[in-house]
């Protein structure tokens, strides 16, 4: 299975948005674009006229990543703008079968993505209309967190459940100390955040990482 970097753009500048993107653009798998609503999480990012004006602008796949509520009204807009991926959190979602069947229409994949404190039994019954399940590896709302190790075992059983087919993605505190034990566990999905944009190279980086996944 492809091993995959999606660096996050919530640490960048998000001032000069598309300048940061061009600086990966030659080295990553997917761009992690996160979607804040301040009322699932404590934080307000941006949401689809920037997200639909960055899928225009960069030859990256987007990887969205909506920490909103109400996605069953929300999220398929996100794949008719071009999105490659767009997940919505279980916990927020009323109808996730009605909701990934919604978002494979507009020809993007359907994920969703867990809190720490969510059990996988959240999934039951969907797993099959998934094609990436998200595994936070912190609370979701803010970049530079440190790393949950405690997931890995949630990790582990996510790829059981996925089978081997499915994407199994973490985020949260992935870095060079932190990525092979994601990769060990069963992930093929990383989203790095500030250890992409905190190196003054984040392109390095993102070479450091895929190299170490890629061994
Ligand atoms: C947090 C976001 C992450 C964040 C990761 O809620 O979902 O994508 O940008 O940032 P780091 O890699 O710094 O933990
Ligand atoms: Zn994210």
């Amino acid at each position: 299975m492809d091993m995959l970097i999606s660096p996050s753009v919530l640490n960048s500048n998000l001032g000069r948005l598309s300048e940061e993107i061009s600086k990966v653009e030659a080295v990553a798998d997917l761009i992690h674009l996160d979607v804040m609503d301040n009322h699932f999480v404590p934080n307000l990012t941006f949401g689809l006229p920037v997200v639909a004006s960055v899928i225009s602008q960069t030859s990256l796949r987007a990887d969205v990543h909506l920490m909103i509520n109400d996605p069953d009204r929300w999220a398929p807009a996100y794949g008719e703008a071009g999105a490659y991926s767009v997940t919505f959190h279980i916990e927020a979602a009323r109808d996730p079968r009605t909701l990934c069947k919604n978002i494979r229409s507009t020809g993007a994949r359907a994920a969703t993505a867990l809190k720490p404190e969510t059990s996988l039994d959240a999934l039951d019954g969907v797993i099959e209309y998934l094609d990436m399940i998200l595994i936070m590896t912190v609370e979701p709302g803010f970049g530079g967190q440190a790393f949950m190790s405690d997931m890995m075992p949630k990790v582990a059983r996510a790829r059981e459940l996925g089978g081997a087919e499915m994407w199994i993605e973490v985020d949260g505190g992935v870095s060079q100390d932190t990525i092979m034990e994601c990769k060990e566990a069963g992930a093929n999905v990383f989203v790095a955040g500030s250890c992409v944009y905190s190196n003054p190279d984040p392109a390095q980086a993102v070479r450091e990482l895929k190299a170490l996944v890629e061994k």
